[in-house]
């Protein structure tokens, strides 16, 4: 019988996508929510917008911390919180460290474990690194896993997980996204958005366009991300009439190079990470993206925005299948490139701007409790 479950996510994306799943099972289930807060600002952001109030909160986060840092905290924080609160379950989220490192704790417990985002794969240990690693590691001691798509499913049944312990739901992302949708014309968005982009102000999407730009893969740090800057600048130098909006993660490995190379040009604004409402509002409001972030490339496809990415390889290959999503790599002339390809061809830009919704339909949070009420029958 599970009645208690605690809820352990520590970064943007994973409360992001847990957000909805809070909300959904605290109607049924006690529930506890853990953030160990490995991300403080970009975690209490989304904690704001989805309304979420946390009954424990690690706080661990360090200015420059490292995957020792990280996972020696949580563990051992998590070995006390498992032992007072006694749950039933640990729901954990996709690939992050602080997910890993909660399922280590539950399964050294002997606490069972529910995956959500389970399945997703570039079978490369080492990209995205150290994600690949947790994700495979957590599919290992999952008792319950919560496949996106068929595609994770078919993953997790290669590698001998039992069928009967899957569920496909559909991504949780959307779930949170379609409730920023409803949101995004609250007047706060625009003001919002206003103070850090004082240009929206006289924006015309129909006369002119803005890219947004996000990245902070620790497999991009150092050539990589000068790469990346690099194309950036170029690109951004000869489409001086186009707006390159940079929400820039914190991140010192990501802050240095991308304030010191990017820093001093008209065209390209660097802004701090950005609420999740108006995040979502400038994705609306973009003509294309240009990012190395998972989350990004769940949500473009469902909005019909474009999106490059600087990744070498990627774990959802359902996106790039659908058409909206291309790979384009971290070398700088191969970004250059494909972007201006974007802004120079529109039979280009056509091809890969229709909407597509390969991961879900915004009930995934649903069908995770329909299958936890399940079990207890
Ligand atoms: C982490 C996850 C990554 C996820 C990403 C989402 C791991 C190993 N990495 O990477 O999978 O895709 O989050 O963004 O789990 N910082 C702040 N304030 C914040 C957040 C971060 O100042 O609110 C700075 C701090 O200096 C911190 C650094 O960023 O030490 C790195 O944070 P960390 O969580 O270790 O790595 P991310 O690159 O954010
Ligand atoms: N996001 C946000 N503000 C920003 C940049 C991104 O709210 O300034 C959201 C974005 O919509 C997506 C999530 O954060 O839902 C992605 O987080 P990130 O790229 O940090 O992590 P990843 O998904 O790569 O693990």
């Amino acid at each position: 019988m599970i009645k208690k479950i605690l809820i352990v996510f520590g970064t943007r994306p994973e409360a992001i996508k847990m957000a909805p799943v809070v909300n959904v099972l605290k109607n049924d289930f006690e529930v506890t929510v853990c953030v160990t807060a490995q991300h403080r600002e970009m975690l209490d952001q989304v904690l704001e917008v989805f309304a979420i109030k946390p009954d424990l909160d690690l706080d661990i986060m360090q200015p420059g911390q490292d995957l020792f840092d990280i996972t020696s905290k949580i563990l051992l924080a998590m070995k006390n919180i498992i032992s007072e609160k006694k749950p039933d379950l640990i729901l954990v989220h996709g690939d992050t460290t602080t997910a890993m490192t909660g399922a280590l704790a539950a399964f050294y417990s002997g606490i069972r474990i529910g995956h959500v985002e389970a399945g997703l794969r570039t079978n490369n240990i080492n990209s995205p690194f150290p994600e690949e690693f947790n994700r495979q590691t957590i599919s290992k001691l999952a008792n319950f896993h919560f496949a996106p798509t068929d595609l994770s499913k078919k993953n997790l049944l290669n590698e001998g997980v039992n069928e009967k312990k899957i569920y496909i739901t559909g991504n949780t992302v959307i779930d949170a996204l379609f409730f920023a949708q409803n949101k995004t014309e609250d007047p706060s968005v625009s003001e919002d958005l206003l103070r850090k982009l004082p240009f929206i102000k006289d924006f015309d999407e129909k006369k002119e366009k803005l890219i947004l730009i996000t990245g902070h893969r620790r497999e991009n740090f150092g050539q990589g991300f000068m790469n990346i800057c690099e194309a950036l600048r170029s690109a951004s130098i000869r489409h001086n009439n186009v707006h390159f909006v940079y929400p820039v993660h914190l991140n010192p490995n990501v802050q240095g190079p991308v304030n010191e190379m990017l820093g001093n040009l008209e065209n390209i604004h660097l802004i701090s990470p950005l609420d999740y409402l108006p995040f979502v509002k400038l994705m609306e409001l973009s003509y294309f993206i240009l990012t190395d972030s998972g989350g990004i490339q769940e949500e473009a496809p469902s909005l019909g925005k474009p999106v490059l990415v600087m990744r070498e390889e990627t774990e959802r290959p359902e996106a790039v299948k659908a058409g909206t999503v291309k790979i384009v790599g971290t070398k700088s002339q191969d970004i250059y490139s494909h972007v201006d390809e974007l802004l120079t061809n529109p039979s280009s830009y056509q091809e890969m701007s229709e909407a597509h919704n390969p991961y879900g339909d915004g009930e995934s949070s649903s069908r995770i409790l329909s299958a936890l009420l399940e079990v207890n029958k």
